[in-house]
């Protein structure tokens, strides 16, 4: 299976040249001829394709989008902007995502797909992919086996048909896109996302097993610390994106933590079975801290790692104040998956690409009426001193609008003199 999503492995390449030169054809993948997802135009050129690219300039395969990239500005001849991933496929996919979990309730097991292929950054480290990180390795048997994974091969199985669709997104960006999307879906905050993550190529790119948290170390709450602090997180960012387990559950035969069902997991959703932090598993809210506080309820897990957030004096202080405030850790989460989903990224184009349509539309411009006038000259001073002087003799100012009962005197005046006129008349 692994080898399988391994050897599909894609690259998108979107550059922009100020005119096509004699090169772009050269950078045509090797037995590629156009396809439809190739288009070409005076001011850009879009390419998709499955296999690695044979540079002309290095007579090396390139496999990365931002190698392609470099090589391309390293010649001088053209400006190249190489974006790791396609913002019109990465939309597709969120839509697609959607209604993978609408079918199969797999929320929880993408969240934790996301989070292990980013949770093994090490800020130590400055070379990529050697720091870790979002970087799609977790798509690698050599990976996928490391016993903190376990089960996550199937998070990858629903996920494939995806990728297989949606060649211009990378692994790395699919697999954040899937985990934030699953938050959003289970009625979480929207988390500030940005994509355009470069993939690694190869198996020889895993990061070493053990950089995933355990469940239950001798000191939980220095554990904690020092697997977080090296990915450069701190402690609210712990306690809060410990809330991720507000969702899911475990299973003894994959973690070796938890029951092996509840009253809450035995008929599902999806299939049976393990035990969950919480009673509603599919609903993101603060329940997690709300449940750990009250250690009330056996069916409900509460792993060391959790009881840690409550027995820590500095992280209790988060952990009390979202067990009281679910807005404070619907925002604290939503920048701490944000953070998360970054970890040790290569990002192509370095700023990231926005799917985000609401925080990409334009600020509309505030209405100037005098942009649409006519252009016609201003009125002469003799003319406003007219008009003013007009004004002022029926009360009122061209500046301030007449007091509306001023029309009803008048009205009622004159109404007054017609009903005393035809008195005196009669
Ligand atoms: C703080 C340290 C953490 C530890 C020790 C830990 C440990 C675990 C364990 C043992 C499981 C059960 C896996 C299984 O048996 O299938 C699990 C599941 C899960 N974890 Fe964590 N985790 C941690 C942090 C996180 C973070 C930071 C996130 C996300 C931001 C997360 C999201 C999840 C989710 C959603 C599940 C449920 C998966 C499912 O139902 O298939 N965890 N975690």
């Amino acid at each position: 299976m692994a080898e399988r999503i391994a050897s599909s492995n894609s690259v998108n390449y979107t550059y922009r040249a100020p005119a096509v030169t004699r090169s772009t054809s050269l950078l045509l993948p090797r037995s590629s001829s156009l396809s439809p997802k190739c288009h070409l135009s005076s001011r850009s050129v879009h390419l998709s394709a499955s296999r690695s690219f044979v540079s002309p300039l290095s007579n090396r395969s390139l496999t990365g989008a931002c190698k392609l990239s470099q090589q391309r500005r390293a010649t001088g001849s053209t400006t190249v902007i190489c974006a790791a991933s396609d913002p019109v496929q990465l939309k597709g996919a969120k839509e697609d995502i959607k209604e993978l979990l609408k079918s199969t309730y797999c929320h929880p097991i993408l969240v934790r797909l996301g989070w292990h292929d980013a949770g093994t950054y090490d800020k130590n480290i400055e070379e990529w992919p050697q720091r870790g990180g979002a970087n799609g390795s977790l798509r690698f048997e050599a990976e996928l086996k490391h016993g903190a994974n376990a089960g996550l091969i199937n998070a990858l199985k629903l996920i494939q048909p995806i990728k297989d669709k949606y060649p211009g997104v990378t692994y790395a960006d699919l697999f954040q896109l899937a985990s934030a999307t699953a938050i959003e879906e289970a009625g979480g905050p929207k988390i500030p996302m940005k994509y355009g993550r470069v993939d690694v190529t190869g198996p020889e790119q895993c990061p070493p097993e053990g950089k995933l948290p355990d469940a239950g170390p001798p000191s939980p709450a220095q554990h904690l610390r020092d697997v977080f602090y090296r990915m450069g997180l701190d402690d609210k960012d712990i306690v809060a994106l410990s809330g991720a387990h507000t969702l899911g559950r475990s299973r003894p035969e994959r973690s070796g933590w938890g029951k092996p069902e509840t009253k809450y997991t035995k008929d599902g959703p999806g299939a049976p079975g393990g035990q969950s932090w919480t009673a509603q598993w599919l609903k993101f809210d603060n329940s997690y801290f709300r449940d750990i506080k009250e250690k009330r309820d056996e069916d409900l897990l509460v792993l060391p790692t959790d009881a840690a957030l409550f027995d820590d004096p500095s992280f209790k202080v988060y952990a009390e104040k979202y067990a009281e405030n679910q807005e404070a850790f619907f925002k604290d989460y939503a920048e701490a998956h944000a953070k998360l989903s970054n970890l040790g990224a290569l990002f192509d184009p370095p700023e990231g690409i926005s799917i985000d349509d609401e925080a990409k539309a334009p600020t509309p411009e505030p209405f100037v009426a005098a942009k649409y006038s006519s252009g016609e000259k201003d009125l002469s001073n003799t003319m406003k001193q007219k008009l003013r002087a007009e004004y002022e003799a029926i009360g009122g100012s061209p500046n301030k609008p007449l007091k509306s009962n001023y029309f009803l005197n008048i009205i009622i005046v004159i109404a007054g003199l017609a009903i005393l006129t035809s008195l005196l008349g009669s």
